[in-house]
């Protein structure tokens, strides 16, 4: 289902907060190792470990922080005599930390530079894959747009030249997709919808090239099982009770969540994909490997 998905180099997985990001990440890069790709997640949360470690046969994992992204953009891309006086100039580091999308961008450096068959940086073998678990649904968007604005505040010169093939990268469809995650809950739906829209209505309009509707509860009550409960209450003692209450409230939240699925369904089609609720107290590699298959399927 998710095959045409893994034909990009650049993924960038979105959505709104706590909804299953960084989980899906892990399971599209175990989808991408299924299929032979060396594959990395990486996220920008900033305090996580920079180096890229495997956690799996062929998948790795790394975060990127502005900071460590700017090191290495002035080792590869500045004379030595300019980027060591830059590394040494505190207020050089103040400025360029502080200037709006600057952040931002060097991440998306970073991550493009992961996802180039000739990597600049030294020693870090190439990828055939790199999916990227972005900050939450708005800011996830904007810092794709970032590398066009540095380009045109700069105009000229290596920075802008830089910027801008960053840019035309992340435009290039067959280089790049973004995926939104989202339960199905209406705010999260609504947001997924906004970011829809706001990809759209841009100078360069972009596409969501894939939906996941995470952590989806199962249909486990039909109507005519819902009013047999209901019917069945009266006279039992209260711990059956009890139990029909619960199993009514899961019903309920199943038809809540079939709702917005559907509401989905209309918007995305058969761009939608849909993966289950994992009864499991944590998520490890063993669920998140069954949420992997769940995604190749
Ligand atoms: N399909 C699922 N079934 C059950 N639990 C899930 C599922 N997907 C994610 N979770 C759990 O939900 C919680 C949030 O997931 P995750 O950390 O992936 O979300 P996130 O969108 O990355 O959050 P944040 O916005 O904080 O980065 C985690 O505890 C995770 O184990
Ligand atoms: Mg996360």
């Amino acid at each position: 289902m998710v095959q045409p998905l893994l034909s990009h180099r650049l993924i960038f997985v979105t959505g709104k907060g706590g909804v299953g990001k960084t989980t899906v990440s892990l399971a599209l890069g175990l989808a991408g190792t299924r299929r032979g790709l060396r594959t990395i997640v990486a996220d920008m949360n900033g305090e996580g470990d920079t180096t890229e470690r495997e956690l799996a046969p062929g998948l790795f994992q790394t975060s990127v922080d502005p900071q460590s992204a700017m090191e290495e953009y002035l080792e590869a891309r500045v004379p030595a005599p300019a980027a060591a006086l830059l590394r040494n100039s505190r207020l050089f580091q103040a400025f360029a930390m502080a200037a709006p999308g600057l952040r931002e961008m060097l991440c998306v450096g970073k991550f493009w530079d992961l996802a180039q068959s000739e990597r600049r940086t030294s020693g870090g073998g190439p990828y055939d894959l790199v999916i990227v678990d972005a900050p939450a649904s708005g800011h996830g968007a904007a810092i794709l747009r970032t590398p066009r604005t540095i380009a045109e505040i700069a105009r000229v010169g290596p920075v802008a030249h830089h910027a801008r093939t960053i840019a035309e990268t992340l435009l290039d469809r067959e280089f790049t997709a973004i995926v939104a995650v989202c339960t199905a809950e209406e705010m999260p739906v609504n947001e997924t919808l906004e970011l829809r829209d706001a990809l759209a209505s841009a100078v360069d309009p972009l596409e969501l090239e894939q939906v996941i509707l995470n952590a989806r509860y199962p249909d486990r009550f039909t109507p005519a099982d819902v009013r047999r409960l209901q019917a069945a209450r009266p006279g039992l003692d209260t711990t059956a009770v009890a139990t029909i209450e619960v199993a009514l409230a899961e019903a309920a939240r199943a038809t809540a969540q079939a709702e917005q699925e559907a509401r989905l369904r209309e918007a995305f089609r058969d761009r939608l994909h849909t993966l289950p609720f994992l009864f499991e107290p944590r998520l490890g590699l063993p669920e998140i490997e069954r949420l992997a298959a769940e995604l190749a399927a």
